[in-house]
């Protein structure tokens, strides 16, 4: 798919210099981003938390647009842990008040983009309010064929390992065949992920080194991008900088490195 940042990049802009060091034929297939650090931009500003994750709203927008405009295949956001319930019940239920409020605005324009929304998670567990929304938004763009949009909600690695262990196992003893036929595709193929490419980039803000039991078997070769800036002063340049760093990183899947004969 072509890029299409006609009309919203500034000229003598990071942004434009960005997009011109950017690979077109090497672009990351799967972004995947924790996006962290609400809380702290909040406290930064004597705000309360809360507004922290309002803030954070703008981010999305932001990496949502660009990487539909850089013609990425998928972009996964996590937006709520399996132990984010250990939270304060307000917080949890500002959270998911506001990716409700989020689908409603945000529904027409994705579909316009041609963007196909998807969830990851058990998201059985949440709110019949919350699940109508996603359904909705699933359904309006189902038949899209731009990037896929995957909001991670409930959503924790370990969790989805187990339930793609337990569809294997089930679809094994329907067949009647032996758990040494267990293999890393059929594990594969029982993913929340199995509709998306691997994941080549993750990206996590605030600084912090660590998954947070986000896409514990996609992360397996992901190449990790780490910044400092906080989730909601996350903007097109970071999305950018994320791409072009990526670009320059040698990834070698434990085979040797690719020496290009002349
Ligand atoms: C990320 O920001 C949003 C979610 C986890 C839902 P945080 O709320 O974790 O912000 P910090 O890490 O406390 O700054
Ligand atoms: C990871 O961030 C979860 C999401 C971004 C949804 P957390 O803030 O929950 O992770 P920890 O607690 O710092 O590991
Ligand atoms: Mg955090």
């Amino acid at each position: 798919m072509l890029s299409d940042f006609s009309g919203v990049i500034q000229k003598g802009t990071r942004e434009e210099a960005l997009l011109g060091a950017v690979a077109w034929d090497r672009l990351p297939r799967h972004v995947a981003i924790i996006m962290d650090g609400n809380g702290r931009w909040a406290a930064q500003r004597s705000q309360p938390r809360i507004a922290g994750h309002r803030a954070g709203v703008e981010a999305v927008r932001a990496a949502v647009d660009t990487g539909a405009r850089l013609g990425l295949t998928a972009l996964t956001l996590y937006a709520f842990s399996t132990e984010n319930w250990k939270r304060p019940r307000y917080e949890v239920d500002a959270l998911m008040r506001m990716l409700r409020r989020y689908i409603r605005i945000e529904l027409d324009e994705i579909d316009r983009q041609n963007i196909k929304f998807q969830t990851i998670g058990r998201i059985g567990a949440l709110a019949e309010n919350v699940r109508k929304e996603i359904t909705r938004a699933t359904e309006q763009t189902a038949r899209n064929k731009g990037m896929i949009l995957t909001v991670a909600l409930n959503y924790g690695g370990r969790a989805e390992i187990v339930d793609a262990a337990r569809a294997a196992v089930r679809r094994l003893l329907d067949e009647g065949s032996r758990p040494d036929e267990i293999t890393e595709e059929r594990i594969a193929n029982e993913l929340y992920t199995r509709n998306l490419p691997e994941l080549d980039l993750l990206v996590r803000t605030s600084g912090e080194l660590r998954i947070s039991n986000f896409l514990l078997w996609q992360t397996a070769y992901s190449e990790i991008y780490v910044t400092e800036t906080l989730w909601p002063d996350f903007r097109r340049v970071h999305l950018l900088e994320a791409v072009v760093d990526y670009q320059r990183r040698d990834r070698r899947f434990g085979g040797l490195k690719l020496v290009r004969s002349s």
